[in-house]
């Protein structure tokens, strides 16, 4: 059984040392947020959009991690904590199921805007932050925590990262106005915001939990497949289960391919907002988003 270290969470813990950031990387920030900003209306969904407002990040700067968590405690009790790069998947899950976001604190630098190989500060704070001021994703977040420490003790993680990747990283949702993302990896990437909603390649599906846990990803190119959820109370209900049955139940079927359709899918569709408009925005020029790998991806992406 996989030794869960929940008390050495605090060890992988450092000092943001904001003042120590320079006015480049502060430029890199405005650079990145500004591109976005013009992207991600009538694109992110109207939470994300609520969440940077009430959380004023904002185009000045990288923020303080301290003020921002201020902020974000009396909203819905969760704390940023700066952490060096992407820890092992118990501190990762410990800390969320205490409601602390693991942040890294580097910017990338001016050469890396479309690609890097690890999340960075814009990554982690603009694209996943400002949804953990709206109530019910918060509590996801920490459920989800919950569980990974938890499928880590089944020897389940794989399952339980696909429902991370394939929601977390890289989900759109159904809205009244029509398709609209909430995952970080495609909102903090200038290209997949855009590939996501109009190209007609990849595959948009009804979110289906044991559908997503089946699911293999990639971590080397655009998705080609997204699941689509109803709204976060889904996502949320979705995580109350038991897993263990589940993981069970999965483990006897085969993997399915990243790009690969089943009979029982059920397709989106409905429209998306930018489907005709911008035919010609950024798309093969960008590296992959970034979302949150496992070591086991990373090591498995560099000996490939
Ligand atoms: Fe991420």
């Amino acid at each position: 059984m996989t030794e869960i270290r929940r008390g050495s969470a605090s060890r992988f813990t450092i000092e943001q040392r904001w003042q120590d950031y320079s006015e480049e990387e502060h430029a890199i920030w405005r650079l990145l947020f500004e591109r976005q900003q013009r992207l991600l209306v009538g694109r992110a969904c109207p939470e994300f959009l609520d969440g940077l407002g009430a959380l004023g990040i904002a185009a000045g700067g990288i923020p303080d991690f301290r003020q921002l968590s201020d902020v974000l405690d009396a909203a819905t009790g969760w704390r940023i904590v700066a952490v060096p790069g992407l820890v092992p998947d118990d501190v990762f899950f410990a800390f969320l199921a205490r409601r602390r976001f693991p942040s890294t604190c580097f910017v990338r630098r001016r050469d890396q805007l479309d690609y890097l190989q690890e999340p960075d500060v814009f990554h982690d704070i603009c694209g996943h932050v400002p949804l953990l001021i709206n109530p019910v994703f918060a509590d996801y977040m920490q459920a989800y925590g919950q569980g990974g420490l938890k499928a880590l003790s089944l020897g389940h993680l794989e399952q339980l990262a696909r429902l991370y990747w394939y929601t977390v990283e890289f989900g759109l949702i159904d809205t009244r106005e029509g398709l609209r993302i909430y995952g970080s990896g495609i909102l903090s990437s200038a290209g997949e915001s855009v590939y996501c909603l109009d190209d007609p390649r990849p595959n948009r599906i009804r979110f289906d939990l044991r559908r997503v846990m089946q699911t293999r990803y990639r971590i080397d190119d655009f998705q080609q497949t997204y699941f689509v959820i109803d709204d976060f109370q889904q996502l949320f209900d979705a995580t109350l289960p038991d897993f263990a049955p589940i993981y069970r139940e999965i483990a006897a079927l085969p993997d399915i391919e990243p790009h690969a359709l089943i009979d029982s899918d059920r397709a989106f569709r409905g429209n998306s907002p930018a489907a005709g408009r911008q035919k010609n925005g950024p798309q093969s020029n960008y590296g992959p988003s970034l979302g949150r790998k496992r070591l086991e991806d990373v090591r498995q992406d560099h000996n490939q």
